[in-house]
């Protein structure tokens, strides 16, 4: 797994390796503390040991060079969650429908400000955020979310502060509002910036976040600034973190995208299975990515066999979903109902 300082990995990684000991696999986790070079020694170390097959949820394309280690070692590689870009050394890739989580976060403005029913005359204000460059994930949620955006900034009832690449293919733009490492320091120090600069005079409706990790820190930046002590932007998240699920009871992040994690790394313990068995792949409750969807497998340099999950969107009014499937602590669970 990447990195600790976003918490799904923590759990990502201790159900894989739970589900990976019920199938009657030995299995080991590591987190790569956001750092390429250390995955790659610890995914080398794993080779080293005889793995039969590798679970990757890369940094980045850095990760390439032990994917072509693993390839020639006949090693099955799954990337989980993320894409391997750039490389064509492996075959599968199990993830989520990111596109989907990028326009349930642009559904979620879309209703909390009412864009249907607004106008020229008064726009609502927007400020727009990525997540790390180096994550292809970042540029779906970040096009989901413009697909439903664009079309209100088009008509001049919404407007946006600071940068606005229209999709992440702005490359000059879309690196002014991506947050490297997906770090939240980053994203609190660029949010208060932004207040005291582009947003000096406005008063911001919304903020897209990419995640809950980086929306908790634009919340941090935004309670700072007396303009917003009383009403705070709609602001958008991922991952439905326990943090954050908690602020959108108390009223203060609009929205968070439920990505069952769970199911995420039963599925990608029976993929790996199958593979491993040579058996035909069939894994319940996702769908092979094709049309459109096919470019969430695309590394640039093939089509890998794509498996996406379902994103659920999450307000206030149905905080029981991620309660009710059983993704919090009992502890959390019962502070949440
Ligand atoms: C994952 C998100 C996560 C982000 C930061 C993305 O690749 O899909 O769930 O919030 O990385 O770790």
């Amino acid at each position: 797994m990447p990195e600790t300082h976003v918490l799904r990995w923590v759990k990502d990684g201790n159900a894989l390796k739970a589900e990976a000991e019920k199938r009657g696999y030995r299995a080991e986790a590591q987190w790569g503390n956001a750092e390429q070079a250390q995955q790659n020694q610890q995914i080398q170390s794993f080779l080293t040991q005889g793995a039969k097959a590798l679970i990757i949820g890369c940094l980045n394309d850095g990760v390439g060079s032990v994917v072509a280690e693993a390839a020639r070692d006949k090693v099955v590689v799954i990337a989980y969650d993320r894409l391997i870009m750039n490389s064509a050394d492996f075959d599968y890739f199990i993830t989520f429908n990111n596109f989907k989580v990028g326009q349930l976060q642009g559904q979620g403005i879309e209703a909390a400000l009412n864009l249907a029913s607004a106008t020229t005359a008064a726009p609502k204000n927007i400020t727009l955020f990525a997540g790390s460059p180096t994550d292809d994930n970042a540029n779906f949620f970040y096009d989901g979310a413009m697909s439903i955006l664009n079309p209100y900034i088009d008509k001049g009832v919404l407007r946006v502060v600071g940068p606005y690449p229209k999709t992440h293919a702005d490359g000059a733009n879309f690196q002014r509002i991506a947050t490297e490492g997906w770090q939240a320091p980053i994203a609190k120090a660029r949010m208060e910036n932004l207040l005291n600069n582009d947003a000096r005079n406005v008063t911001l409706d919304a903020v897209l976040a990419p995640n809950d990790t980086l929306a908790r820190a634009i919340i941090e930046a935004c309670k700072a600034d007396a303009k917003y002590r009383t009403k705070l932007p709609v602001v958008t998240g991922q991952d439905a973190e326990f943090e954050s699920a908690m602020s959108i009871k108390n009223g203060e992040q609009y929205m968070t995208v439920f990505k069952d994690t769970a199911k995420l790394a039963e599925a990608a313990i029976l993929l790996a299975d199958q593979v491993l068995k040579g058996q035909t792949v069939s894994i319940p409750g996702t769908v092979l990515a094709s049309g459109d969807l096919a470019e969430i497998g695309n590394t640039g340099r093939k089509y890998v066999n794509t498996y996406l999950l379902d994103p659920i969107g999450v307000t206030r009014s149905n905080l029981n979903v991620p309660v009710d499937a059983g993704f919090y602590e009992d502890a959390e669970a019962a502070r949440l109902r």
